[in-house]
């Protein structure tokens, strides 16, 4: 089994994605750490302790990061979650859990100790710290998967960024230059692909004739981000980012893409955007993966049955 931290911030999307790599047996995911974004980042811990009750998965340790941006003023994301974070669900809060350390030094005291890989479902803060603290360690990670930035898609927090990219540019720069002082290149899931990746009323409704408890609970904490979409852009559906990065790191062959050099701009208009040289201007050697296609369908056969945990092959 590939092991993985999961980074994140939950998150109604990085929920998802977290239900989607516990449903999972080709991975271990052997600790999850939090990072602002979404949530300020003690509510993104709370909210995964309830994912993990959730999944009966406590086993798993939470580690909490970041509690803002390197540089920027943190702006969070409840307007797109709810107000808990978690799409108003309001769950009920899991006592008595007690983290041993911050995520920083579990990052960097696991990445030493064996082989293991990142999914990125927030902000690159956290990785950006384990530059600054402890480069080494950040240069073992196995496999780096981010979901965040935008190729020739638009941006969702301006014209050209993505959100986790937009919250923390000088993070995410860091990230992305030092992947090219190693050659090694960083697996980015961008909007190009997530936004093809709707849940729509049609696919709940299916999901929860299927299986009505675990269908009600996506129900139950998706119903903000469907309205969400709704009055934002008259989208009929929510778009799930953060799965999808889940399922590329278990299924590469879901999406397809080219390897390029990518630098983080990381002020004024253009701040968060994901530059991305295609055409290879600046003669620099690739620090990405750059992901331009999915296979909408069968993404959406794996997420539902590993959700559902019913085999529907
Ligand atoms: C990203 O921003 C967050 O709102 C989502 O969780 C996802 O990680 C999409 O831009
Ligand atoms: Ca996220």
């Amino acid at each position: 089994k590939r092991k993985v931290i999961i980074d994140c911030d939950p998150g109604i999307d990085d929920s998802l994605a977290l239900m989607l790599a516990l449903s999972s047996d080709e991975i271990e995911v052997i600790g999850i750490t939090i990072v602002c974004g979404n949530s300020p980042v003690e509510m993104g811990f709370e909210n995964a302790k309830k994912i993990l009750a959730h999944m009966q998965r406590l086993d798993i340790p939470i580690f909490v990061g970041a509690d803002k941006p390197l540089k920027k003023t943190f702006c969070d994301a409840l307007d797109t979650h709810g107000a808990d974070g978690l799409g108003e669900s309001f769950l009920k809060d899991i006592p008595g859990y007690h983290q041993t350390m911050d995520a920083v030094t579990f990052l960097s005291k696991t990445l030493k100790k064996q082989s293991c890989s990142i999914i990125a479902l927030g902000p690159l803060t956290n990785l950006a710290q384990l530059i600054s603290q402890d480069v080494e360690a950040f240069d073992k990670i196995e496999q780096l998967v981010s979901m965040g930035g935008s190729y020739k898609s638009h941006g969702n927090c301006s014209p050209v960024a993505e959100y986790n990219y937009w919250e923390d540019p000088e993070a995410a720069r860091l990230v992305y230059q030092q992947m090219a002082k190693t050659k090694k290149q960083i697996h980015m899931v961008g909007l190009d692909v997530t936004r093809k990746i709707v849940l729509t009323p049609n696919l709940l409704s299916y999901m929860e004739r299927l299986h009505p408890e675990k269908g009600a609970f996506i129900r139950k904490i998706t119903k903000f981000y469907f309205d969400f979409h709704w009055t934002q852009e008259h989208l009929i559906g929510c778009v799930i980012n953060d799965p999808l990065a889940v399922a590329y790191f278990l299924f590469p062959e879901l999406c397809s893409g080219f390897s390029s050099y990518v630098q983080i701009e990381t002020d004024g208009i253009s701040r968060g955007q994901s530059v991305v040289d295609a055409f290879h201007f600046y003669r620099k050697e690739a620090n990405a993966v750059i992901l331009t296609q999915v296979d909408v369908k069968a993404f959406f056969q794996l997420f539902i049955s590993r959700i559902l945990h019913l085999d529907l092959a």
